[in-house]
């Protein structure tokens, strides 16, 4: 089997922490072989590329045409998602792309629509699913050990962990706060465990304490200018969803989880 040819849209920090290591071990196994990099910080392809022994480019275009390859991971912020999964697609390319999919629904249908009309694979970076754990409780309860599931209870965020790169905290860039970028992870796990079963009401309140409240931040005070963050921005959310067959899901996303500990 020959190696799969993948290039890298987006050289920030899910990149360098998660899927060019991957691609890394994926060639060290004769798997694949990273083609190129890219990202619109110039400097940042090149260091990127100099640490993966690639070809760095500022453009996706150029990138996508000079390397032709199989499969792009689109690592970038979710506003640039849909334009540069649907020029991938069009290009032939298979795409990974980062969560949240999209901004909003009509885009993800139309990355969907794109990829079927395509004859491609779309796939989005759902990466809990493969754990162990994931896996061993999926299979449980699709063979019925655990007999039906009438709750699921989900926390997604993170200790005094708003994060501090700007591009978290602007609705253009980012879409919306901790539901969109953590607490995802949650709902598709519980919703993947259970078979995807069609949800029938949901109800959420989501809010921004970092404006009102500069303290949570906790000992991450002084790191973030709390006017600096589009109110869209929410750090805390609490959502309930009913499903078909009964089964309810509790969600809560927290960017400030206080600590006992504050040293
Ligand atoms: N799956 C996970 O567990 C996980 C973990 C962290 C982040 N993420 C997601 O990954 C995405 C990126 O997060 P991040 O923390 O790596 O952000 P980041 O800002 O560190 O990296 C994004 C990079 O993309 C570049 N970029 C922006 N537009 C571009 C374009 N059009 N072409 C090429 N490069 C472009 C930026 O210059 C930047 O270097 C977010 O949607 C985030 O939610 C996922």
């Amino acid at each position: 089997m020959q190696p799969t040819q993948v290039a890298v849209i987006g050289c920030g920090r899910i990149a360098n922490e998660g899927h060019l290591p991957a691609y890394r071990t994926a060639a060290e196994a004769g798997l694949s072989i990273l083609v190129g990099v890219c990202d619109v910080i110039p400097e940042r392809a090149q260091q990127t590329a100099r640490q993966y022994d690639t070809k760095a480019f500022e453009s996706v275009e150029d990138m996508i045409a000079e390397t032709r390859p199989e499969v792009v991971s689109i690592t970038t912020m979710p506003s640039s998602h849909h334009h540069l999964t649907l020029h991938a697609l069009n290009a032939g390319c298979h795409v990974l792309c980062e969560k949240p999919v999209a901004m909003d629904f009509s885009e993800a249908e139309e990355m969907v629509q794109a990829a079927e009309r395509a004859g491609r694979l779309l796939s989005v970076c759902f990466e809990y699913r493969y754990w162990d754990e994931s896996v061993y409780l999926y299979n449980r309860i699709a063979a019925g050990d655990l007999g039906p599931v009438h709750a699921v209870r989900t926390w997604g965020g993170s200790v005094y962990g708003f994060p501090t790169i700007a591009s978290f905290h602007r609705q253009a860039s980012a879409g919306r706060g901790v539901l969109d970028h953590w607490t995802i992870h949650n709902l598709d796990l519980a919703l993947w465990l259970l078979g995807n079963p069609e949800p029938l009401t949901a109800s959420a309140f989501c809010h921004q304490r970092l404006a009102r409240y500069p303290a949570a931040l906790g000992p991450s005070l002084n790191t973030i200018k709390p006017g600096t963050v589009d109110p869209e921005i929410e750090d805390f959310a609490m959502g309930f969803v009913r499903m078909e067959g009964g089964t309810v899901i509790s969600v809560e996303a927290n960017w400030l989880q206080p600590s006992v500990r504050t040293s």
